[in-house]
Formats: structure tokens, C-alpha cells, sequence
């Protein structure tokens, strides 16, 4: 196997703080002969843009295609860039730059004590959510009509495509078909919003008829969070679009056990795809040392998944899960440990 090349963009706050963990895990695992990679770090994040005026540098897109197979960000926001132009510069800078459509985030309880649900087994919570990372509301077209008077009109489109819809949709229907995977929820709010999500209503009858194999069926944004809080175990696969996906995949995040534990990757099949922990870059326990650095861990694992090196994905939610077992985390979770003990105590068990 070629060496992997990685792109490590810790950004700012509590992402600096996870992303030295994770490369000290993937380094681990390089020391351990399991892995083999090159990685670079980029100092792009708030620092850099209040100093140089620069978020995402010249010529930096395809840089990132050309000379890396995988993207590893930690998290982005300041409260010293009000408006955080930085970060969504960096971010759906490259989400839309390499037009990375399928954002994947895994909803896996590995530990019952974590879930705020009632009597819940980890094999209730365990689930895939596809979101649509390319359309809706988030590709900023829209304006605003006499700003700042009483009579402000504020346009936000929403747009979608059959193509952005389609392929989002073949993607999750994919997934459950290779991972033997039985059940696919599509959501959307068609009834409220005819036009967009008609046209996934139409798109989602035609996509569901090519795998029969795969029960699918459908319920409306609303119905699918309470029925996501009521029952998790009823879902397996869920797709939906930008915003919804954006939405319910913080509440997937909750019920998992918290900010603290969720991975995620932004993917388009065959190019240098992005991994990312869901969390932000946490101001308030920003330099105090107390971040959970489990999400980044399992960020790593998904990103090593996508390049083939499974067996290795799995150690490292292995060695998270044996975290939690033994109380070794941080006060997120009710633990007394600090980030880097953390990371220091699972990178140990990797090497086992
Ligand atoms: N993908 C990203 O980079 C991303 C995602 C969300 C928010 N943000 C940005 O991050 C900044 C803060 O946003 P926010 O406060 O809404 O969300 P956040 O995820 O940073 O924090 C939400 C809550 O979860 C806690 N938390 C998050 N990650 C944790 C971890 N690893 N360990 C322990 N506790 C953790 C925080 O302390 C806070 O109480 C904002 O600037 C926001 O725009 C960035």
C-alpha cells in the first residue's frame, strides 16, 4: 500500500487541542507498522486571518486535490471574527470547492450510561445519517431589500437540483446495500415546502425502486425527530437535505452521548475527501486542557475506513469504547482526566 497523505487543518480553539491527539494517534499507529502516511499540518484558521487577512490561501483547493488523499479539520470559530467569515471560508470553501456532497456522520451509542435516553442498549442507538453538503439554504444565494428599516425583506433560496438530490440519495441507498444495511429513511418537509422537496419526493420514488432489497420509506422532518428521540432503533440509514441533516444529526450527536464523541466525513467518492469532528472549536474550555478528544480519535478512524485501512478504524473505536469502560475520560463525560492524558492512555492501548 502507497503512503497515505493526509492534510492535518486543526483551526482554532478546542480543535488545536483534538487534532494534536489524533496526530498522535495516526503516528502511533505509523510507529506500530499499521498505518503508513505522510501528514502536513496548515496554520489556516482565525490566527492567520486576523494576521494576514487570509482564510483559505490562494491556489489552496487544488493543492488539497492534488497532493492529499484525505483532509483532517479540527473545528473553526473565534469570538474575536464576529462573523466567522474564516470558518465558513475554510469549511464550505472546500466542501463546495471539491464538492464534497455526501456528508456522513455515524450515530453509534457506545456506551448505555452515555445515552440521555431511558433504558436504552448501545444496539438501540446505532445508526448512519447521510446529509445532503452541497445545496439547500447553504450555498448563499439570496439578498436583503431595504436593510435596516422596518419594512426589511430578508431572502434566503433554497435551492436544490435533481443531480444534488440523486446523488445524495444513491449514496445512503448504496451504504445500506454494501453493509447489508434493511432499512432507509428519506426526510424532508414536502408538505410545507412543495417545490424543493417535491422534487425529492420524486426523485426518492425513483432511486427506492432500483433496490428492492431495501425497505425504504419516508416521514416529514418533524415526525422523524420525535420519532428519532421515541425510538432510535428503528433506523438504520436516514438521508435527508443540508439543513435538515445539519439539524438532526446534532440531535444524533446527543443521543450517542454528546459533541464530545461525534465523527464525521465529507465525502465525494474517488477524490481527497474531509473528516472533521462535529463539535466547534468550544471558546469556554478553549487552553483549559479539558476537551474530549474521543470525536477526533474517531474522526481518524473514518478517515483511515475511507482509504482502506479498516481493521485500524475499528481499534480506534475500539480503544475509545474501552476509554469509557474504565472511566478514563474527560469531565464531559464525567471524568478527571485532561485531553492530552486521555489521548495518552488510548494512544498506549493502540499500541497493544
Ligand atoms: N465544524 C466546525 O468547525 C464547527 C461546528 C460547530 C460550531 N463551530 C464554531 O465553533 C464555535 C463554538 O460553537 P458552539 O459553542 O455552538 O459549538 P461547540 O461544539 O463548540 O460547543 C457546544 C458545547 O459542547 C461542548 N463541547 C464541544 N466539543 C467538546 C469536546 N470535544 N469536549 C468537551 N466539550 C465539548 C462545548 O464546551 C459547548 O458546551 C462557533 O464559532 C461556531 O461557529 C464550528
Amino acid at each position: 500500500m502507497k503512503d497515505l497523505r493526509i492534510a492535518f487543518i486543526p483551526g482554532d480553539g478546542i480543535g488545536v487541542e483534538v487534532t494534536q491527539e489524533a496526530i498522535k494517534a495516526l503516528r502511533t499507529l505509523q510507529e506500530a507498522g499499521r498505518v503508513r502516511a505522510q501528514y502536513k499540518v496548515f496554520d489556516w484558521g482565525a490566527e492567520k486571518y486576523l494576521r494576514e487577512k487570509v482564510a483559505l490561501p490562494a491556489g489552496a483547493l487544488p493543492m488539497l486535490q492534488r497532493d492529499f488523499d484525505a483532509i483532517f479539520v479540527g473545528a473553526l470559530g473565534d469570538p474575536r471574527v464576529p462573523s466567522n467569515q474564516h470558518a465558513a471560508d475554510i469549511l464550505l470553501g472546500i466542501r463546495f470547492g471539491l464538492d464534497l456532497y455526501v456528508n456522513q456522520r455515524p450515530v453509534r451509542l457506545l456506551h448505555e450510561c452515555l445515552c440521555p435516553l431511558k433504558n436504552r442498549k448501545t444496539s438501540d442507538v446505532n445508526l448512519m445519517i447521510f446529509r445532503e453538503n452541497t445545496e439547500g439554504p447553504y450555498v448563499g444565494a439570496g439578498g436583503n431589500l431595504r436593510r435596516g428599516t422596518a419594512d426589511e425583506v430578508a431572502i434566503q433560496e433554497d435551492v436544490n437540483t435533481r443531480k444534488g438530490v440523486e446523488r445524495i440519495l444513491v449514496y445512503a441507498f448504496e451504504h445500506a446495500r454494501s453493509k447489508g444495511l434493511k432499512r432507509v429513511c428519506m426526510s424532508d418537509k414536502s408538505n410545507a415546502m412543495p417545490h424543493a422537496h417535491g422534487l425529492w419526493q420524486r426523485v426518492f420514488a425513483d432511486v427506492r425502486s432500483r433496490y428492492p432489497e431495501v425497505e425504504s420509506r419516508h416521514l416529514f422532518i418533524d415526525t422523524l425527530a420525535m420519532e428519532l428521540v421515541r425510538d432510535p432503533s428503528q433506523f438504520q440509514v436516514i438521508v435527508t437535505c443540508n439543513l435538515f441533516g445539519d439539524i438532526i444529526s446534532d440531535l444524533g450527536a446527543q443521543l450517542q452521548g454528546g459533541m464530545g464523541l461525534a465523527p464525521s466525513a465529507n465525502i465525494h467518492p474517488g477524490r481527497t475527501s474531509m473528516f472533521e469532528t462535529v463539535h466547534g472549536s468550544a471558546p469556554a474550555i478553549a487552553g483549559k486542557g479539558i476537551a474530549n478528544p474521543m470525536a477526533a480519535f474517531l474522526t481518524l478512524g473514518m478517515l483511515l475506513e475511507h482509504c482502506g485501512y479498516v481493521r485500524e478504524a475499528a481499534r480506534l473505536e475500539e480503544v475509545v469504547k474501552m476509554a469509557i469502560n474504565s472511566g478514563r475520560t474527560t469531565p464531559d463525560l464525567s471524568g478527571r482526566f485532561s485531553t492530552s492524558q486521555v489521548g495518552d492512555w488510548l494512544c498506549e492501548k493502540l499500541k497493544q
